[in-house]
């Protein structure tokens, strides 16, 4: 209620919000502005984002301009939006979490007042009408002070890009919204990518305009200092979650149960969203890969499949475990909960720089497919894709999926390594196997000479799950 006292300077007001909010705030504009507060519990230091700027615009060739677009708000419904976040080219360039602002990388540089800046962000002004009801925002002043980037009003983007533009030969584009959206009656293409560049090259025909920048993909696939502290921080945030979850799972629980207090545990951490939709898939639902239905209730001797990652200062953790619901694995389920894990430990040990991409990869399907056949699950007119049907390892960063080159790796990439056996029932297999799903996942750095596992704190082995089900069970 503090709000309309100091908005109205009258007691009386108070208790009346949903009528005020109606109002129009006159009085309030001029009142009182909401201090702004960075919505991040981890704040970069400027030097790190301007150290990434310079590097790439090493990168960039004269006459050159790299564009960078935030990402859209999308409207759930009325004036209800979906939850905002930045698109990882802008947050990993600037830290800006705001809607709206354009990232400009300028290889000649770009007349500011009485300097010349090689970076220039163009955000909104601050706004205490739309703050009232949104919250305080950041605006170019703000940029400047905490993230340390010159900053304009996005007002002054237009007429200034004019300019630049006659100067330039080559635009590079990132973040433009969905690249190629098709119309929902006529169902014809329509492409926002084709849209600009027509309208550049009417009016500028001396540019090439590119879509993407890959110096800046190859530089976001080698993580620096501080990438790595806030990647260990968001996967020890989700081992701990995990382990938190480990000891409150039973039977008759059910797997939105599960997902519930996992998400709480990693918030009460400190992760201020999940890297990806949460996975908990029991019983025979964890040989759907990407599986969120969440309405089976756990019976006893069902596996859950536990896949998850902290959003932590914007970084992603991604993390798999399977466990016996009721504290012991079934001989089945430990038959196949080990060769996943010598899947695993195998690709793990091929990961070093300099080696294919795909090595870890193949390394995993050679144990599965090995092992699978001895089992007899596989037989000879059978495929390993079918008990194994996704890649092993991606990049992690930013995004879950994270950006990156897949031709080599080298120091400095972050991967998973998820190799997983899933026998759907009715699989050309004997039944004891069917209804059984195992994805074991971690993340691997890998250095100037190996790799270490970010994600080794948390149990795997099988002995070491059962062990930690059992804490506070009679
Ligand atoms: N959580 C999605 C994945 O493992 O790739
Ligand atoms: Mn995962
Ligand atoms: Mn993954």
């Amino acid at each position: 209620m503090d709000r309309y006292r100091l908005a109205f300077g009258h007691r009386w007001v108070q208790g009346a919000g949903l009528f005020l909010a109606a109002l129009p705030l006159i009085a309030a504009d001029s009142l009182w502005i909401p201090p702004y507060e960075y919505p991040y519990a981890d704040v970069l230091s400027p030097a790190v984002y301007h150290q990434r700027r310079q590097q790439l615009l090493r990168s960039l060739g004269p006459r050159s301009l790299l564009l960078v677009v935030a990402a859209e708000r999308h409207l759930r419904n009325g004036d209800v939006y979906y939850p905002y976040r930045q698109n990882s080219w802008l947050w990993y360039l600037t830290g800006i979490p705001e809607p709206n602002t354009i990232l400009l990388l300028s290889s000649e540089g770009i007349q500011v007042q009485e300097q010349r800046v090689h970076a220039l962000a163009f955000i909104p002004e601050r706004n205490p009408r739309h703050e009232r009801w949104e919250g305080a925002r950041m605006g170019p002043v703000e940029a400047e002070r905490l993230l340390g980037i010159t900053a304009l009003p996005r007002s002054a983007f237009d007429s200034l890009l004019l300019q630049i533009l006659a100067t330039t030969d080559t635009l590079y584009l990132l973040g433009l919204p969905t690249p190629l959206l098709r119309l929902p009656v006529s169902g014809r293409p329509f492409s926002i990518e084709q849209q600009e560049t027509e309208w550049l090259r009417e009016r500028f025909p001396q540019l090439v305009a590119r879509r993407g920048f890959p110096p800046l993909v190859q530089l976001r696939a080698q993580k620096d200092t501080a990438e790595l502290r806030l990647l260990r921080r968001a996967i020890a945030i989700t081992g701990e979650a995990l382990q938190a979850l480990w000891h409150t799972a039973r039977p008759g629980m059910s797997e939105r149960d599960l997902q519930i207090l996992l998400e709480s545990e990693l918030r009460r951490r400190g992760a201020e969203d999940v890297a990806f939709p949460t996975i908990v898939a029991a019983g025979p639902n964890a040989c759907i890969l990407h599986y969120t239905n969440g309405h089976r209730r756990i019976a006893d001797g069902d596996l859950v499949l536990i896949d998850c990652g902290a959003q932590y200062a914007g970084y992603a953790a991604d993390i798999t475990r399977t466990i016996p619901i009721s504290g012991y694995f079934t001989a089945e389920q430990r038959t196949l909960y080990n060769i996943v894990l010598e899947a695993q430990d195998s690709a793990i040990a091929a990961c070093r720089p300099g080696v294919p991409f795909a090595l870890p990869h193949q390394r995993a399907v050679a144990v599965l497919e090995r092992r699978l056949r001895q089992l007899g699950i596989l037989d000879t007119g059978s495929n390993v894709r079918h008990y194994f049907p996704h890649a092993t390892s991606h990049h992690l960063g930013l995004d879950v999926h994270d950006v990156g080159p897949t031709d080599t790796l080298r120091p400095g990439y972050v991967i998973t390594v998820e190799p997983g056996v899933y026998v759907p029932p009715g699989s050309p297999c004997d039944q004891r196997w069917w209804g059984i799903g195992i994805r074991i996942e971690d993340v691997v750095h890998i250095t100037d000479n190996g790799a270490e596992i970010l994600s080794a704190a948390i149990p795997r082995r099988p002995e070491e799950v059962e062990a930690l089900l059992h804490v506070n069970r009679p």
